[in-house]
């Protein structure tokens, strides 16, 4: 079986992790509504829409990645591997290969394209938003200095007919555009829907000195080359393995209003983004539309996994102590908490937040914790936090330091960031305060043994 969207699908099936919803369903908030509402904190399952109304034949599925055993499962390792796998495979880099024969993503080919939103079940995310957007879609451009080809999620508002907005503020399609349209050119571009969540992970990723390009990480992350096939009007190779292809142009100093639109932040944003003009579309038969429901946990997880990763691994390297990073959920990788050992010192635990703080664009604060703190448990993180921090002693404060595009706090681009000791350092005067309450190991044993498979 091709490792794909449909094999993932089948394997969430069979690990009891996909509710298949057969009551029909309205892009107009119900799709949000139904991802939204099975989640708890530490995500849920998810979700294939087979009966959208107006959309007979096309499906729609979310929360693919909404917990970090969906993630682990995508990546073929344990939960408890997630980050080292995520290390280790990243420079795996595998060259793409030639799809042999017909491709599925272009069993169906429309070249003549209609109004995008007669053929595509585009959700109506939330109230307030500009349109039908769609989340989850892979921009896939030409690297115009090697030729390689490279990707990014980047959101998309249907604006009628073939006409998609674009909102494109990072690299590298964004730089890829900016140099098409310093020489006054139209960039080719094709937008791949429905593609394993281990690539969806992979377009997202901040491109590192060693990746060769994200489609060569999507490679190495998914276990097998990326399958690419000719495109059908542009002069671009494509996923052959995807559910839908949009191919077409990027339009040289063109701007529209887009949005609002609510976003991962939680909050609705606008900005004036490049057209893209959707010339063909092709796609397979009753084709799977995936999307990624706004401010969910799922964004959470795709950015922790290797945002996570990647600050773990720089801020081991300076100080061995760093055990490991996590984000607090809903808080887009703006709230990092750092786990450290006991052997890390309150000077040097200053140092790691600086540090920190420095190095991670995103991240505005972030809390120190020890050894004992389940750093993926929020209820363990506040309660280090509640019990351990002092404002007048653990705080550390760097002001007016670059901030990011849709925190709606920024003010003239510049934000605060803070740190928070919150350790209890052995050194520390009140260190026997800190002893935590605990129950014997046969005893919870027991309980497990007397509860047996109920659930509360
Ligand atoms: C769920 C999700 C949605 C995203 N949406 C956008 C977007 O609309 N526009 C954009 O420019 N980048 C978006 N990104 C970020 C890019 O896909 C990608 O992370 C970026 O190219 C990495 O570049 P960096 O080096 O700036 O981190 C999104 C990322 C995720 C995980």
């Amino acid at each position: 079986m091709e490792v794909d969207l449909r094999s993932f699908l089948s394997e969430l099936k069979k690990r009891g992790e996909l509710l298949e919803v057969g009551e029909e369903v309205d892009t107009h908030f119900e799709i949000t509504a139904v991802l939204k509402e099975v989640l708890g904190e530490q995500g849920g399952p998810a979700v294939l829409f087979g009966n959208v109304r107006d959309y007979p034949g096309r499906s729609v599925t979310g929360n693919l990645l909404a917990s970090r055993k969906k993630m682990a499962m995508a990546l073929g390792c344990e939960v408890e591997e997630l980050r080292d796998t995520y290390i280790k495979k990243r420079f795996e880099s595998l060259d793409p290969v030639m799809w042999d024969g017909p491709a599925p993503a272009q069993e169906i080919v429309v070249d003549n394209v209609p109004d995008l939103l007669s053929l595509l079940p585009a959700p109506f995310f939330h109230q307030g938003d500009a349109g039908h957007y769609m989340t989850a879609g892979v921009l896939i451009g030409k690297d115009p200095l090697t030729n390689e080809l490279n990707m990014g999620i980047h959101r998309l508002q249907l604006k009628g007919k073939n006409r998609l907005g674009i909102f494109l503020s990072n690299p590298p399609l964004s730089d890829y555009f900016h140099r098409a349209e310093q020489e006054g050119k139209p960039m080719q571009v094709a937008v791949a829907l429905g593609l394993h969540p281990a690539e969806l992970l992979a377009a997202a990723v901040s491109l590192k000195q060693g990746m060769k390009s994200k489609v060569h990480l999507a490679g190495g992350l998914a276990g097998r080359p990326v399958p690419l096939v000719k495109a059908k009007v542009i002069d671009m190779m494509v996923p052959a393995l995807a559910e839908i292809i949009l191919e077409g142009q990027l339009l040289p100093g063109v701007r529209e209003d887009e949005g609002p639109f609510g976003e991962s932040s939680g909050y609705y944003f606008k900005a004036v983004s490049p057209i893209m003009e959707v010339q063909a579309v092709t796609y397979r038969k009753e084709p799977i539309l995936s999307v990624i429901p706004p401010w969910g946990i799922e964004t959470d997880i795709i950015l922790s996994v290797f945002s996570g990763g990647e600050l773990w691994q720089e801020l081991h390297r300076l100080i061995p102590g760093v055990l490991d990073v996590s984000f607090l959920p809903g808080s887009l990788t703006f709230q990092g908490v750092i786990k450290v050992a006991k052997s890390v010192s309150r000077t040097e635990i200053r140092r790691l937040i600086h540090l920190a703080l420095n190095l991670d664009r995103r991240l505005k604060h972030v809390i120190v914790v020890d050894e004992d703190v389940d750093i993926h448990n929020s209820r363990e993180v506040l309660w280090a936090l509640g019990t351990r921090f002092q404002g007048s002693r653990d705080l550390v404060c760097l002001q007016e330091l670059e901030g990011y595009v849709i925190d709606p706090s920024t003010e003239d681009g510049k934000i605060t960031k803070i740190g928070f000791d919150a350790t209890a350092r052995p050194e520390g005067p009140y260190s026997s305060r800190y002893e935590r309450i605990t129950l014997p190991r046969e005893s919870v044993l027991r309980a497990r043994e007397i509860l047996g498979n109920r659930h509360f």
